[in-house]
């Protein structure tokens, strides 16, 4: 496969051809991670949406498989979960052989046409051969849409070991709902999470409820994922997340603050992983922005996943999440010490290789101003600063190449409220790929994530501070797409 187009990343999954948004089933199984996406593969914008489906041994190399669901009468096949079903509770497979089931939001056109406020519910469908093809259970819908919610969707489904049931959350406008079940067939309502917490400035997507343990103490809290579109701090589509408690029934939490897993414009709809071995939650997510998603200069396909990103929780006046990028992504590969000279207190390093790498250093803590200034020979340029008297990071990519496809892609530029773990030294990572960008502040503490379409590779790099840069590094990621 050669992935020589325009704009086209190297390191991150994108698929082969067509159209993509959220990722779906993330589920680890018998040593494979199963990615599986939204998918519309007879054109580059959405459309009736399928399941496509990739795996992988490690994170970081991908191979495409057949498309694992299409669409049915009873509707296209909307964002989801999978769970391995170890117990056959199911009875879709045995013991022997436990059946990888998914569940899925069915949208039905016609009725979202006609507006009957039934046309979204949810479906599953098993896999008794490694999640590569799938039965729909004739029994679906197994949750019907009886209150008629406009929007009732993206179930996320875990096994909890407490009260030793399947536990579905889902989303019903800026709501999220919480059902157990026995069996993955039959399912009880058990509660109702959102009224007065958290941003509602659009319709909630795509939840993700896991339990965690924070980084420094060790204690257990839950934390809940909710996709919000629109209604984004810095415009369109984002994720928020709160950090609370949950007894298998209700999702509770004392946080009054928004918090959001990635403030770049182009993260949306993360899920993590079922099923890992250990404590470790994975999450990726759709490196795109539904403002703009379906007009990117892109053209044989449309939009790339993050790279998988390992989430900690953390206490520092406040819980919150950090995520980085997997060790699978850069562990294998040599980090190289760029030369650089300093020029008026500015840093500069040129590397042909840049635009395909990670980027890193450490600065003092506590953190003064600095701005990070990417480029190449014709001047595109994209910047990340940091304002201390704000103690606020920006990006700006309105100069970063080809941005008059959608008025809303150049501006505003993205702010993040910084925060910060406790340490003297505080590491920063830039991971280029062609044409995204994820920056990781203090091991992901901030995170911010952004596409850009240069018309020339960025090669060089600059940075400008007052204090002295220790840990610089450039490492070179090839390409996983032979
Ligand atoms: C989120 C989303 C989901 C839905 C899917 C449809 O990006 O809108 O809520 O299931 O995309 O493709």
């Amino acid at each position: 496969m050669l992935y020589h187009e325009n704009f086209r990343p190297k390191y991150h999954f994108s698929p082969k051809s067509h159209w993509m948004n959220d990722p779906n089933g993330l589920v680890y199984h018998k040593g494979t991670y199963h990615l599986y996406y939204q998918f519309y593969p007879d054109s580059t914008v959405w459309g009736p949406m399928h399941w496509g489906h990739a795996t992988s041994d490690n994170l970081r190399d991908w191979k495409h498989q057949p498309i694992a669901l299409e669409p049915d009468s009873l509707g296209y096949i909307f964002s989801g979960s999978a769970v391995i079903d170890h117990q056959n509770t199911s009875g879709f497979g045995t013991e022997e052989n436990p059946p990888l089931v998914a569940m899925f939001t069915y949208h039905e056109p016609n009725g979202a046409q006609a507006k009957t406020n039934d046309y979204q519910y949810q479906g599953i469908a098993y896999s008794l051969d490694n999640g590569k093809t799938f039965t729909k259970y004739e029994g679906n819908p197994v949750v019907p849409n009886t209150e008629g919610f406009i929007d009732f969707r993206d179930p996320k489904v875990f096994w909890h070991e407490a009260s030793q049931k399947w536990i579905l959350i889902l989303v019903a406008g800026d709501r999220a709902l919480f059902y157990n079940s026995e069996n993955l067939k039959d399912w009880n309502y058990l509660s109702e999470f959102g009224k007065d917490t958290g941003a509602h400035g659009g319709v909630w997507e795509c939840p993700d409820l896991f339990p965690l343990k924070v980084a420094e103490t060790g204690e257990t809290k839950w934390v809940l994922l909710i996709s919000i579109n629109p209604g984004a701090p810095n415009s369109g589509s984002g994720t928020q997340y709160f950090v609370g408690e949950f007894d298998g029934e209700h999702f509770t939490t004392s946080q009054t603050e928004e918090l959001w897993i990635d403030l770049g414009r182009d993260n949306y709809a993360g899920i993590t992983y079922n099923n890992l071995p250990g404590e470790d939650r994975i999450f990726i997510g759709w490196m795109s922005n539904w403002e703009y998603g379906q007009q990117v200069p892109t053209e044989k396909w449309r939009s790339a996943m993050t790279l998988p990103r390992k989430l900690n929780l953390h206490n520092n006046n406040g819980y919150f999440l950090s995520n980085f990028p997997v060790a699978a992504i850069t562990d294998q590969l040599e980090k190289q010490k760029p030369e650089t000279i300093k020029e008026d207190g500015i840093l500069h390093f040129k590397n042909p290789k840049l635009n395909q790498a990670e980027i890193s250093f450490s600065l003092p803590s506590p953190v003064t101003d600095f701005e990070i200034m990417l480029s190449n020979d014709d001047g595109e340029r994209l910047s990340i600063s940091y304002n201390a008297a704000q103690n606020t990071y920006s990006l700006d990519r309105s100069l970063s190449g080809l941005t008059d496809f959608a008025d809303s892609f150049a501006k505003p530029v993205m702010k993040a409220p910084a925060r910060f773990t406790a340490g003297d030294s505080v590491p920063f990572s830039i991971f280029l790929d062609t044409s995204s960008i994820e920056f990781f502040a203090d091991g992901g503490a901030n995170a911010l994530t952004a596409v850009f379409f240069p018309k020339k590779p960025y090669t060089h790099f600059q940075l400008k501070t007052d204090a002295p840069v220790s840990e610089l590094s450039l490492t070179p990621i090839p390409s996983i797409w032979n």
